[in-house]
């Protein structure tokens, strides 16, 4: 028998790219969007992850609602690729009660453990359930939807989240992810749904997508660098933040960061550094750049005195800051707040910025302790230079 393989089917090394297909409906999952299906999703995860023919894919098929505990799919995988394709819906336990407690992954409701070259992607749902965590005081408890735990060379997306009980996505401890076509969605008044939120972390790009949520859209933690945020649109929600850095005496690094394309819809913040003063550290090398502002609250906001009670003479260092070519209008008065502790602000600069009042009034900018300058800036910032 001759068999033709088509090139297009070869990877790189020349094996013949098989497509190995793991669907869970057939490792026993009932998708009636009740059922725990749990044991389904790791089954059909330790035949995936343990194949060794091709890029092994685990499949979520479309038109059926598959609902689980918190579950990890651990690595490494003997496949230098594989992929998750979620077509369906993929969803939590309705209620907090039903969270199952003896889980050790408390923190986390899907967590991807120590996985190299996965794919995340299908189009589907993930909805983490989160309205009856919401109203309960206790937020330390609140489990993330999503983590992705030191994993290298990360895809994310197409998909779509709604209402995590905590962060959206979690990016801890990872080199490489590339987060592309999703939408976050939870109410405004949902309390700590950050969008994404990064730390310990290199080269994290998030591109073309929609994040609407109750907190930050992003949020840049400790240990990161080189995060590349663009064509992004956040709104309803607390903005692209970096921090905040430096709690209870923390040593916090982040640097080479850079957001462009941004469009901020009614958000209370745009563009946010937030520091702690006692901590140590520092955030350098951040670039905001081409930002649209509807309705913001704050749209530049530097504070290193975040929730600052007393000053305290440390901190962590900010520098090398760029805001470039933000218009658009503010909700409130106060356009522009550049708000550094004694230790200084150093090589803050503003550029082409036009930030008009909602209200026609004329928006009004504040600054202490910054280094920099502002060239073509409306509102000024009379404490920089030209
Ligand atoms: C980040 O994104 C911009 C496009 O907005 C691109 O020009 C730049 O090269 C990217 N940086 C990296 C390190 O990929
Ligand atoms: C600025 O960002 C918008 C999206 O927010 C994009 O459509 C536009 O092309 C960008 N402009 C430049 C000059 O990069
Ligand atoms: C600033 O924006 C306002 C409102 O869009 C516009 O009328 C004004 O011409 C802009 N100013 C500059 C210097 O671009």
């Amino acid at each position: 028998m001759l068999v033709i393989v088509s090139p297009s089917l070869c990877s790189k090394t020349g094996k013949p790219n098989i497509p190995n297909t793991f669907d869970i409906v057939k490792y026993g999952a009932k998708g009636d969007g009740h059922t725990d299906d749990s044991n389904a999703f790791l089954k059909a995860w330790e035949a995936a992850c343990s194949s060794t023919k091709g890029t092994p894919i685990l499949i979520v098929p479309a038109g059926k609602i598959f609902m689980t505990q918190p579950v990890t799919f651990h690595g490494p995988c003997k496949s230098e690729t594989i992929n998750v394709m979620i077509r369906g819906t993929i969803t939590a336990p309705q209620n907090r009660e039903h969270w199952k407690s003896d889980s050790n992954d408390h923190d986390s409701w899907i967590t991807f453990n120590h996985i190299s070259g996965l794919v995340v992607n299908g189009g589907g749902t993930l909805n983490g359930q989160g309205a009856s965590w919401w109203d309960k005081k206790d937020a330390s408890n609140r489990p993330t939807a999503l983590r992705f735990l030191g994993c290298d060379n990360v895809k994310h997306g197409p998909l779509t989240h709604f209402n995590s009980p905590r962060n959206h996505i979690s990016v801890t401890g990872c080199d490489g992810v590339l987060i592309s076509n999703v939408n976050l969605i939870a109410p405004e008044t949902s309390p700590n749904t950050d969008g994404v939120d990064i730390s310990s972390s290199t080269k994290v790009f998030i591109e073309h997508s929609t994040i609407s949520t109750g907190d930050d859209c992003v949020a840049i933690n400790s240990g990161s660098k080189f995060i590349n945020i663009t064509n992004v649109k956040c709104g309803p929600g607390h903005g692209i933040s970096v921090g905040s850095l430096g709690k209870h005496g923390e040593c916090a690094t982040v640097e080479e960061v850079y957001v462009s394309h941004i469009i901020f819809t009614r958000t209370t913040n745009g563009a946010r550094i937030k520091t702690w003063e006692g901590g140590s550290g520092y955030a350098r090398k951040i670039t905001y750049d081409n930002i649209t502002l509807i309705g913001v609250k704050n749209p530049v906001i530097i504070d290193q005195q975040y929730n600052a009670l007393e000053s305290v003479g440390r901190g962590v260092k900010i520098s090398d800051v760029t805001f470039r070519n933000f218009r658009g209008t503010t909700k409130d008065k106060k356009a522009i707040e550049l708000n550094c502790a004694r230790i200084g602000c150093t090589n803050v600069v503003l550029e082409e910025i036009n930030i008009t009042s909602l209200n026609g009034n004329r928006p009004s900018s504040s600054c202490s302790n910054v280094q920099g300058s502002c060239y073509s800036c409306n509102p000024t910032v009379t404490c920089l230079g030209h």
